[in-house]
This record gives structure tokens, C-alpha cells and sequence, in this order.
């Protein structure tokens, strides 16, 4: 008889409730046990065990390996794989999804990522330049004009970039910002400002073997029309065709080349294979597709789009990238379109109101519910605590369609939250197509 698989997800967000629930379809049947730092009311229920604790901690991860015998791992945010929790795991012999800490160095250094594709000749990357010290940044910020953006070398949960325009007005600006993340850091990227339109196309992958999931366009703004500060993301949409509407089929297929080429130059430069997930976020410009950043892990909210379609066995999946068998695994996600809308704090990313009662009791359905930064209190009451609430997920034939489901749902969420009403509605994704248009006007 076949082995019950125990799986561990570490993390507790609304993209470890949808790892949940992706393996809870598995017809394997596997039991569950969860790690993370908030006592999610998804994973609780989803989970035989599930325990809160420093995940970013090897040991602690490791004990609970052993005391458990899980059989596979599975890494949901980036500062795990940092820490080198994923390390850990592989040398006590636990199979893990999720890259060591040297090859999640792609995520977590944006100059190492940088440098990577340039040596490897991968033409993915704006001009760029790593700095150590001030010298040379006003030379450079010259030569860029007025399309420059300075950031941060390590993991800021998005808040280490500032852009030219948006966050900064004048290369001196530019300069004092560069100076602060020189005395926090002691390196920094300045690179060239793209213009276009940004997505998301993650694949799994064995570290021979890609397996690309469906493009994916998220919105990082905090309101509506793209406006107000960055957040971790407020929702995304993606299409029943598998495209995107403002993207030439040449945009994904280059996007899917260069996570292939990084992919084999990760593993030339450390010899070990990258086993998880290769998160590419890439803006389609005048000049093709580059890349904004990687990230060596699912997108949250776009691991609620693509797992929600996903119509092969997502445990077999996960075999299959640590057993690097991934190349006799066919990987099939279903032809439908899908909103992913979240739900946040007033006043949430920079001021969120914290320990506030949520209630969902109005809501149709919880199946394409999931929770985030939400705990459940003593009694059967839902608190929020701070980050990204709950997100819902609308599958439709169309988008429109898809739209409005979701749109439907998480008006049925009462409590001091908001979200973006506009996200997969005809006329914000009718505005990329023209932002599109403009930028190539011979396609
Ligand atoms: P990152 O943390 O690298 O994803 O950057 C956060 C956001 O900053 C991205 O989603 C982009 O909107 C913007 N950004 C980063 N790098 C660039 C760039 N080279 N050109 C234009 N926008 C950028
Ligand atoms: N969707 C943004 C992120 O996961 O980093």
C-alpha cells in the first residue's frame, strides 16, 4: 500500500491556505501539519497539527519534522528560504519544495540576480549598476536621465525601491536615498526605469525541468486606478486562453525562455539543482519583455489564481520537482478566467488598523475563500491582525464573469476592510491594452 505522504507547509498566509487546499485535492490524500506565524483559521482546519513559531528558524522547522515524520516540505514565503530553512530540511534527508539558501539568492539579492543574467548572457535586464559606495552613482544617475530607480539590495517586503517619478524627483533625491541604504546595507542597485506593463509567470520546476503555469498580472498599489503606495499585492486576474490581454504570445514565450535559461545558469554557477518554484516578475516594454525582479517563490495573491486552476494532482507536482522527475510529469491547469481580490485593513499598508472583528458569516460560499493576516479568537470571532485580511478568487468562463463573482464575495465580508473594486474589470484591463498600444504602435 502506498505511503501516506505528511506534509509540511510552512507559512501561514492566504498563498499557504491555497497550498492547502491545491493538496487537500489530492487524491493521494495526504495529512497536513503546518508552521506559521498566525494562527490562520484555514490552515488550522486544513492541518492535523499546526503549530506557530519562528519559521525562520532551522531548528525549530527541523524539530518539528522529526517529531512529526513528515515526508515533504513545502516553503511558502521568501525569509525561510533565506535563512536557509530549505538547507536544513535537505541535509536531515526531508524532501523540500523550496530552493537552498545560495540558489534563493535569486530572490533575495537583487544584485546577485542582476549580475546572474548578465554573465550568463541572458538579455532580461535593464542597465544596471551595483554600488558599495557613492562613487560613481551621480555619473551613472547621468547617463540614465530621467528613467532611473534606486533599490535596495536585500529583502524589504517590497518597500526597498523607489522610483523615479513616483517616489523620487531629482537625482538628488536619488543620491540621499542611495547614501541610507548604504549605511543600512552597504550595497545597492541603481538601474534604468522601464516602462510598460507588468506580469507574473511563475514556473515549477525540478532544476532540469519547467513546467510554466499561466501568466498572471497583479496589482501592487493600495487603491484604486493604481494609485497610492505599494502593498504586497491587492489582487490579480488571469485569463480563460492563458494569455493576457495586452501581452503578444511572443511576451510569454520570451518570459518562459528566460526562466528556463536562469533556471540552467543557477545551476551551473552552484552546481545544485533549484527545486520549487521560479517566480519571474517581468514588464512587457517597446523593447520586449525584461525582468523587474525575481522571486523564489509562489506570488501571493498569484498562487490563489494559478492553484485554483490547477488540474493536476499539486501533490504529484511536488514529487515530481524533489524527485526531479518533473519532465515525465504532465502539468495541466483548467481554461477558465479567474479574479483573486483580497481584502485589507483601513488604513493598511502604512497605517493598518490592528485586532479589529471580521465577519463572514454573510458569505455564499467559502470555497474560494482564503485567509491571510486573520486569527481566530477565543470564541468562533475572526480578527484581523494587521496585513493583507482574506482573499476570495472568482473562476469564470470569462473575466468579466469571474469579475463579478469575486467582486460579489468579498462584499459579503463585513468589517473595517477594504479592497480594489476595479482589479479584472473591463476598463482597468482595457487601459493596459492601450498603455500597450501606445508603447508599440506597429503590432
Ligand atoms: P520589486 O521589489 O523589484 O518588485 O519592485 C517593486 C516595484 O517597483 C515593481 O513592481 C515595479 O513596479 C517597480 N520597479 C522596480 N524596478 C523597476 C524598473 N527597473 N523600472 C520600472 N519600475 C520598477
Ligand atoms: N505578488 C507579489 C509577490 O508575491 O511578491
Amino acid at each position: 500500500m502506498a505511503v501516506v505522504e505528511k506534509v509540511l507547509i510552512i507559512g501561514s498566509g492566504a498563498r499557504e491556505h491555497a497550498i492547502a487546499r491545491a493538496l487537500q485535492r489530492s487524491p493521494q490524500n495526504p495529512q497536513l501539519y503546518g508552521l506559521g506565524t498566525n494562527r490562520n483559521p484555514g490552515l488550522l482546519a486544513s492541518c492535523s497539527q499546526f503549530e506557530i513559531g519562528d519559521i525562520n528558524d532551522p531548528d525549530f522547522v527541523l524539530n518539528f519534522a522529526k517529531e512529526n515524520g513528515i515526508t515533504l516540505a513545502i516553503i511558502g514565503p521568501e525569509a525561510p528560504l533565506a535563512a536557509g530553512v530549505a538547507d536544513a530540511l535537505w541535509e536531515a534527508d526531508f524532501p523540500t519544495v523550496g530552493p537552498r539558501q545560495d540558489l534563493a539568492q535569486i530572490e533575495t539579492s537583487k544584485a546577485f540576480a542582476r549580475q546572474l543574467l548578465t554573465d550568463y548572457h541572458i538579455p532580461a535586464c535593464p542597465k544596471f549598476q551595483v554600488f558599495q559606495t557613492l562613487e560613481g552613482v551621480s555619473e551613472f544617475l547621468s547617463e540614465l536621465g530621467e528613467y532611473y530607480v534606486v533599490k535596495a539590495d536585500g529583502l524589504t517586503g517590497g518597500k526597498g525601491v523607489k522610483v523615479a517619478g513616483d517616489h523620487l524627483h531629482s537625482h538628488q533625491e536619488a543620491l540621499t536615498y542611495a547614501g541610507e541604504l548604504l549605511a543600512e546595507a552597504g550595497q545597492f542597485v541603481v538601474e534604468e526605469k522601464l516602462i510598460g506593463e507588468e506580469f507574473s509567470l511563475m514556473s515549477f520546476t525540478d532544476g532540469r525541468t519547467l513546467r510554466h503555469m499561466p501568466p498572471v498580472q497583479d496589482h501592487k498599489r493600495a487603491y484604486e486606478g493604481d494609485t497610492g503606495p505599494n502593498t504586497g499585492g491587492m489582487g490579480s486576474y488571469s485569463c480563460a486562453n492563458g494569455q493576457l490581454p495586452f501581452l503578444s504570445s511572443s511576451d510569454i514565450d520570451e518570459a518562459r525562455r528566460f526562466n528556463v535559461d536562469t533556471i540552467s545558469a543557477l545551476k551551473r554557477e552552484f552546481g545544485q539543482p533549484y527545486q520549487g518554484i521560479l517566480y519571474g516578475g517581468f514588464i512587457a516594454t517597446a523593447q520586449g519583455v525584461k525582468l523587474i525582479e525575481y522571486n523564489a517563490r509562489f506570488g501571493d495573491p498569484e498562487a490563489m489564481n494559478v492553484l485554483a486552476l490547477l488540474e493536476t494532482d499539486f501533490l504529484e507536482i511536488c514529487q515530481a520537482i524533489v524527485g526531479q522527475t518533473l519532465h515525465e510529469t504532465i502539468v495541466q491547469f483548467g481554461r477558465q478566467a479567474t479574479v483573486c481580490k483580497y481584502a485589507v485593513p483601513e488604513g493598511y499598508p502604512n497605517h493598518p488598523v490592528k485586532g479589529q472583528l471580521i465577519d463572514i458569516s454573510r458569505l455564499s460560499s467559502t470555497g474560494q475563500l482564503y485567509f491571510g493576516s486573520v486569527e481566530k479568537t477565543d470564541g468562533e470571532n475572526l480578527k484581523e491582525i494587521g496585513s493583507r485580511t482574506l482573499a476570495v478568487v472568482g473562476i469564470a468562463d470569462d473575466l468579466e464573469m469571474a469579475e463579478a463573482q469575486a467582486e460579489k464575495l468579498i462584499s459579503q465580508v463585513s468589517g473595517p476592510l477594504f479592497h480594489r473594486k476595479d482589479i479584472g474589470t473591463a476598463e482597468l484591463v482595457q487601459r493596459r491594452i492601450n498603455h500597450m498600444r501606445e508603447l508599440r504602435p506597429n503590432d
